[in-house]
Parts: C-alpha cells; sequence; structure tokens
C-alpha cells in the first residue's frame, strides 16, 4: 500500500489504512484509539453524517475562495492542524514534516506539549515562526513557565491550553499494548527531565505530570506569565464556554480530544452550535474531532466555527508519506470543500452560515 503513487489516493480512509499496515501495531493503535468503548469515537464522525447540506441551483459559483483567517493566521482554507503527541512515531522527521506540509499548503499547525520535537527545534525549522504551542498546565508550575517562557521565546503566536485532560481518557489498547515511547523517541521538550520518558505508560505518566488541580483562575495566573493569546482547548458544554470568555480567553476550541477522554459525550459537531450561541461572537470559535470530508469542514463553518482542525488525518498522512502525505489530505479535504461550497451556492468562506444546511422546520416558511 505505501508504494501507492501519493497522486492516487482519493481520500483521507485511504491513508488511514495505509497507516494501519504500515505501522507498528502499537503505535497505530496509540494514534486510532478513543477511550473506553469509543462510544463518542464513532459519533464524532457519524454525526455529521446526520447533518445535510441543501444544493443550490442559479448561482455564479465560477470563483470559489476558501481562504480565511483566525486570531491573525492566514489561511488558504480553514483547515489547521490539531496539537498531536509523539508524531515521531509516525516519521523520523515528526512534527519537523507536519511544519513543512502546513507551510506548502498555506495552512497552519498547534505544536503539542508532549511532541517529539522541541520547540526550538520547530522553532529553528520555522525560521522563528512555528505556530502555536499547546499547553498541558504541570503539577510543577516552574516547568509550565519554562515552557511557556520557551514558547514565547520560540516565536509560538499563541497558547492554546488544553482543559480536557486533568487525567487520561483509558485507551485500552494502550494497556493492552503496553503503550512505550518507542527506544530512541523523546518527549523533547523535558529533555534535561526525567519527564523524557514515557514509562509505566501514558495515563500514570499525564496523572504524574498534569496539574489536575487546574481551575479558571489558572488562565489569570498564566496571564501574568505570558503576553501571548491564550485559547482554550476541550471546551464541550456552553457554560465552560461561557465562563471561558468571562475569563478573557481569545480563542475556543470544540475538542472531546478526539473522543480519547469521556466517552459517551457528544460529539463535538453536535454541542458546536450551542457553544457558538454562548460565545455569542466575542472570540473565535473552532472545532476538532471526526472531520473527515470536506462537506464536515462546510457543515462545521455552517454551524459557526471560524475554522476547523484535524488530527488522526494528518498522523495518517504523515505515516504514509511525511509531508507529501500530509500535503495530500489536506488538499483532498480543500477540494472537497470548494466542491461542496459550490454545489451549496456559497464562494466565500465569509458568505457561509446555517442557511445552507437542510432543516424541515424552516422549509415551511415559505
Ligand atoms: C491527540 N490530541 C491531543 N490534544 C492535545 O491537546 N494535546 C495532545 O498532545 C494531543 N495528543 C493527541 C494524540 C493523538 C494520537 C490523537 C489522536 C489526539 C487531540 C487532538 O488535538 C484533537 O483534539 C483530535 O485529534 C481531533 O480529532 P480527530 O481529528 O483526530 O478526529
Ligand atoms: C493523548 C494525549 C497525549 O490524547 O493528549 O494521547
Amino acid at each position: 500500500m505505501k508504494n501507492k503513487p501519493i497522486s492516487s489516493y482519493l481520500n483521507v480512509d485511504e491513508f488511514k489504512q495505509t497507516a494501519e499496515k504500515s505501522l507498528p501495531r502499537m503505535v497505530y493503535d496509540y494514534y486510532a484509539s478513543g477511550s473506553d468503548s469509543q462510544v463518542t469515537l464513532s459519533e464524532n464522525e457519524n454525526y455529521y453524517k446526520n447533518i445535510k447540506l441543501m444544493p443550490r441551483g442559479m448561482i455564479d459559483v465560477s470563483r470559489i475562495d476558501l481562504k480565511t483567517s483566525v486570531l491573525g493566521v492566514d489561511l488558504s482554507s480553514p483547515i489547521m492542524i490539531a496539537p498531536t503527541a509523539m508524531q515521531c512515531m509516525a516519521h523520523p522527521r515528526g512534527e519537523l514534516e507536519t511544519y513543512t506540509a502546513a507551510k506548502n499548503l498555506g495552512s497552519h499547525m498547534t505544536l503539542s506539549s508532549i511532541a517529539t520535537t522541541s520547540v526550538e527545534e520547530l522553532s529553528e525549522h520555522a525560521n522563528g515562526n512555528p505556530g502555536w504551542f499547546q499547553l498541558y498546565v504541570f503539577k510543577e508550575r516552574s516547568v509550565t513557565i519554562n515552557l511557556v517562557k520557551r514558547a514565547e521565546k520560540s516565536g509560538f503566536k499563541a497558547l492554546v491550553v488544553t482543559v480536557d485532560t486533568p487525567f487520561l481518557g483509558r485507551r485500552e489498547a494502550d494497556f493492552r499494548n503496553d503503550f512505550s515511547l518507542p527506544h530512541g523517541l523523546l518527549l523533547k521538550n523535558f529533555a534535561d527531565l526525567p519527564l523524557n520518558k514515557v514509562q509505566g505508560g501514558l495515563n500514570k505518566y499525564i496523572g504524574s505530570m498534569v496539574d489536575s488541580s487546574l481551575t479558571w483562575t489558572d488562565i489569570t495566573w498564566l496571564r501574568t506569565i505570558t503576553k501571548l493569546p491564550i485559547l482554550v482547548k476541550g471546551i464541550m458544554s456552553p457554560e465552560d464556554a461561557h465562563i471561558a470568555v468571562q475569563n478573557g480567553v481569545d480563542g475556543i476550541i470544540v475538542s472531546n480530544h478526539g473522543a480519547r477522554q469521556l466517552d459517551t459525550c457528544p460529539s463535538t459537531i453536535e454541542v458546536l452550535p450551542h457553544i457558538v450561541r454562548a460565545v455569542n461572537g466575542r472570540v473565535p470559535v473552532l472545532v476538532d474531532g471526526g472531520v473527515r470530508r470536506g462537506t464536515d469542514v462546510l457543515k462545521a463553518l455552517a454551524l459557526g466555527a471560524k475554522a476547523v482542525m484535524i488530527g488522526r488525518p494528518v498522523l495518517w498522512g504523515l505515516a504514509t508519506a511525511g509531508h507529501e502525505g500530509i500535503e495530500r489530505v489536506m488538499t483532498l479535504l480543500s477540494e472537497e470543500l470548494r466542491l461542496a461550497m459550490a454545489f451549496t451556492g456559497v464562494t466565500t468562506v465569509s458568505a457561509i452560515n446555517s442557511s445552507i444546511i437542510w432543516n424541515p422546520s424552516s422549509a415551511s416558511k415559505l
């Protein structure tokens, strides 16, 4: 499968199939797993299928523009790269390849705190403009302060604080596979600390290092150590979205961590409109989870997201063919989006709204 020409891949799922065949079982399972019975893992993708787009005709759709911007980040398409840990398990250059793909496409990536590439290494590769940095707030606050200062110094333009991981969800395959970071790889942001190795499984590792006593007052604390904009990632409840905005966050990422935390929570696309309503335009809202088609991207934007983020599709592209694989994944999604916009009669991202979603109750008003 891996020697199939990249240009012959026609959808995201084909990259998933190649990744499953080419990655070591332990690695593929870590990337693919959701928590517990993986109910929400299916729901994240399947809920999109319940949302119907309405085709429109006789509108000039000869020119479709996918460009948009989020918090000052110019994007060639409203598809951003979500932070996913330990990418060097998928490709020797890992996060560096992901950055190269983002750069080549005019997209954007967020580096995980527990990456296999340090903030300094990515910054050097990115000529000082590496993207956003996803932050786990650690029990040991000096580790957090050090990381934030280094990220700021390395040119990262925003912090993405993950708020849905006081503990790590139970991904049963990781227990079955006795998951550990393969020999020779390190969590490079902690090169000089015992934190740079995942010993005794990821749940124990995250449990030992991430601060499970985090509260909203810690956003205020973060403001005392950084001038960077702060987005919060892992918001699913409209109440939390409202509280987040009241606590001065600069952006919200609607996420259930790729269904890797609380199983049987709703899909992200199901709660998105409720969160958009709660935020009421005060800060940009992004969404991730289960985005596998351009029509999914269009639905997310129609329901109020400024852009989507993708996690696993990037890992599958990376595993298949490094940055070229990621570029093909994201190009396919953008081309599917372009066509879906044409079929629904919208020619710019800013013109996308909920009127393109089929709502039987509104049809009777004519
Ligand atoms: C993640 N995710 C994640 N999130 C985060 O804030 N920090 C992290 O280090 C990671 N690591 C990570 C590893 C792997 C293997 C996966 C699959 C996910 C969650 C990620 O940012 C994102 O929320 C989901 O991946 C989005 O769902 P999809 O696109 O994977 O369905
Ligand atoms: C995960 C953590 C590392 O989902 O965010 O695996």
